[in-house]
Formats: structure tokens, C-alpha cells, sequence
């Protein structure tokens, strides 16, 4: 065979070869089906909200904020005095046996006095003697967490909504209080939102075991 030949040849094979892989693929592969409709993602899920609803977005919204208002059953003459058990433990009359207080794994933090001022209940006192409003709760969580009220100015912790193109519109950073308890501040935990949908029904079927939903 002259040098041609074997050129010829050798292109030859390969063409072959591609046409063949070419059909192969073309036989396998994976034809969508018609399947059944996906369901929507559970609305949970996409709900964009905060964890929780603040005193200040209740005041925002017009909800109901008499649970903020104090004075509504508290005498403003009249200094409020804590009741502890034998543990030292804030015992709560049944007007507010809806707060549970487990601040930090140690209950290290739950004097009401801790956050309250004792002397107007409608306002917050930081360590450094600031008073605050009680919808103005986040430079008083920022008074006892300092590298996490320095990551949250940042943007490294909580959330930021709003624009990022800043001539557009400002920036919000969500309040503490929008997602930690101040009472209870674990984040409660959240169920992990369902797998994406493959395209090909098919195969995601047959691989469906390794999916956790
Ligand atoms: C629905 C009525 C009501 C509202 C609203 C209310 N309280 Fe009370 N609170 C009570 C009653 C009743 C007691 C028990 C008697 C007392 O100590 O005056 C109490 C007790 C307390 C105590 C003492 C707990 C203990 O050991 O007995 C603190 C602290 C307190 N309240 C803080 C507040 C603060 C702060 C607000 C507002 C953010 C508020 N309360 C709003 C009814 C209320
Ligand atoms: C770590 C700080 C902190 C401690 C400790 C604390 N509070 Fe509060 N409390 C707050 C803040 C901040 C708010 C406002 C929450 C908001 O904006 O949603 C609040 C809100 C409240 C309210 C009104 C709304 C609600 O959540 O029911 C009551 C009543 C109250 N606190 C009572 C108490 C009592 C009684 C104690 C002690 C047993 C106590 N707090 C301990 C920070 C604290
Ligand atoms: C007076 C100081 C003080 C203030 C004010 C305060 N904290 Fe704390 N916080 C603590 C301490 C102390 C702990 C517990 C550390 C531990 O138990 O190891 C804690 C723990 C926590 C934790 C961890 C909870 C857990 O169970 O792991 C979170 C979240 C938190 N705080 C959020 C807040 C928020 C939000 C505010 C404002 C509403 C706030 N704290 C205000 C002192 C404070
Ligand atoms: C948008 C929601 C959101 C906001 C706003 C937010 N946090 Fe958190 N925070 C979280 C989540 C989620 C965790 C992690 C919980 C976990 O790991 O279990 C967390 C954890 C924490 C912890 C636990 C210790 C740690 O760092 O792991 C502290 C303390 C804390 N936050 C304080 C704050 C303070 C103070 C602010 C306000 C300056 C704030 N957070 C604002 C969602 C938020």
C-alpha cells in the first residue's frame, strides 16, 4: 500500500467509527416522556418571610401589638419585682406563660432585666447604659454578641434585602429579632426544601433511591 492508500484508509475508519457513534447515541437517547406533571414546590419553601414576625414589623404591618404596649396591664407607679424559684429561675404568672425563656444553652441569659429596663418596661438597657425602644432591639443584641452584630453591619450574617444597584433603591438588614427569639434565640430548625426535578423523568426514576424526597 502506497502512502495514500493507507491515508485513505485510516480516514476511512474513522469516519466510519464517528457514523456509527453517532447513531448510537442518536438510538440512546433518552427520549423525554410525556410524564406525569411535576408538582409545584411546597409554597413554604419559596416563602421569602423572615422566621419570625418583630415587634417592628408588627407595628409596620398594623398587627396586633398589644403584647407590646406594657402598660396596657402593668402600673406604671408600680416597680415590677421578679419572682425565682430556689434555682435562682424567673417563675412567670400565666400572663406570660406564653414566653419561653432559654436564652443560650446555660440559661445564662434570662433576667428580664438582663434586656428590660425595670424602671420603664417599654424600653430595652444595654450593658453600656444605652436605652432603647423595644422595636429597636438590634444594637442591644449587638451590646453582649459583638462579632456577630460586626458580621451582621457587614452583610456576613442575617440577611440583606433590598437593591444591590444602591442608586436603585437602599438596603434593608433584617433585625435580630426577625429570625431569633430574644426569649428563646435558637434558630429553629427548617426541613431541607425537595430535590431539583430532572428533565429526564426516565432516569430520575431509576435513580430515585438516591433522592431524599
Ligand atoms: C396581658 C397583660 C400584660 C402585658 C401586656 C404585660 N404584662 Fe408583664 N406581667 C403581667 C402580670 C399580671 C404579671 C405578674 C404580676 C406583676 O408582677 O405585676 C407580670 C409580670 C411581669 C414581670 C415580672 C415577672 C415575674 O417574675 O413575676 C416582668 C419582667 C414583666 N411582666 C415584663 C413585661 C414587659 C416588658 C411587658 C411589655 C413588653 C409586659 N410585661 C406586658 C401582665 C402583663
Ligand atoms: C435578651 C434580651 C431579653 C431578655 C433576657 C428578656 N427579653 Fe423580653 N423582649 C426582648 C426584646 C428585644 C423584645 C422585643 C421583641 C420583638 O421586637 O419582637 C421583647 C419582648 C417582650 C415582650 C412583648 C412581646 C412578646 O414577645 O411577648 C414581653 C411581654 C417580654 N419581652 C417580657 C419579658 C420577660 C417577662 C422576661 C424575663 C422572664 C424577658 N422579657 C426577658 C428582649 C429580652
Ligand atoms: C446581656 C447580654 C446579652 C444580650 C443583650 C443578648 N444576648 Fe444572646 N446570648 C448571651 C449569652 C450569655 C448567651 C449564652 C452563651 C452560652 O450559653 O454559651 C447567648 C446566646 C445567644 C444565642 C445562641 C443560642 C443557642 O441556644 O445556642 C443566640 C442566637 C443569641 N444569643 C441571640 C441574641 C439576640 C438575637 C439578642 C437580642 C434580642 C441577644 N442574643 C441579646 C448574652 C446576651
Ligand atoms: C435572616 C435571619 C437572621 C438574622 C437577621 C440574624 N440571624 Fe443570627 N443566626 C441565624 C441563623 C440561621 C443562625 C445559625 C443557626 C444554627 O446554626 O443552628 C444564627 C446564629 C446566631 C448565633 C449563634 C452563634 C453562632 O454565631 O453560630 C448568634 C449568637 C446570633 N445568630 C446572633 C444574631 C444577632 C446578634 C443578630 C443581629 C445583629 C442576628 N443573629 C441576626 C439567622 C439570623
Amino acid at each position: 500500500m502506497d502512502a495514500d492508500a493507507k491515508r485513505n484508509t485510516v480516514l476511512t475508519i474513522i469516519a466510519v467509527s464517528f457514523l456509527t457513534l453517532a447513531a448510537a447515541f442518536s438510538r440512546d437517547r433518552g427520549a423525554l416522556v410525556p410524564g406525569e406533571q411535576i408538582p409545584p414546590v411546597d409554597p413554604i419553601f419559596t416563602n421569602t418571610a423572615t422566621a419570625r414576625v418583630s415587634g417592628a414589623e408588627l407595628y409596620r404591618t398594623g398587627g396586633d401589638t398589644s403584647g407590646l404596649e406594657c402598660y396596657l396591664c402593668h402600673d406604671r407607679n408600680k416597680p415590677v419585682k421578679l419572682t425565682l424559684d430556689a434555682n435562682n429561675k424567673v417563675v412567670l404568672p400565666k400572663e406570660h406563660e406564653d414566653l419561653q425563656m432559654g436564652h443560650g444553652k446555660h440559661n445564662r441569659n434570662n433576667n428580664c432585666f438582663n434586656c428590660h429596663d425595670e424602671t420603664n418596661l417599654e424600653l430595652l438597657q444595654t450593658r453600656d447604659g444605652r436605652e432603647l425602644k423595644l422595636v429597636e432591639s438590634t444594637p442591644l443584641c449587638g451590646s453582649c454578641h459583638g462579632p456577630t452584630y460586626r458580621d451582621w453591619e457587614a452583610g456576613a450574617h442575617g440577611r440583606t434585602s433590598g437593591y444591590w444597584k444602591r442608586d436603585a433603591g437602599a438596603i434593608v438588614r433584617q433585625d435580630c429579632v426577625a429570625c431569633h427569639n430574644p426569649h428563646s434565640p435558637a434558630f429553629p430548625p427548617r426541613k431541607p426544601a425537595p430535590a431539583p426535578h430532572s428533565l429526564r423523568e426516565g432516569l430520575e426514576t431509576a435513580s430515585s433511591h438516591s433522592n431524599t424526597h
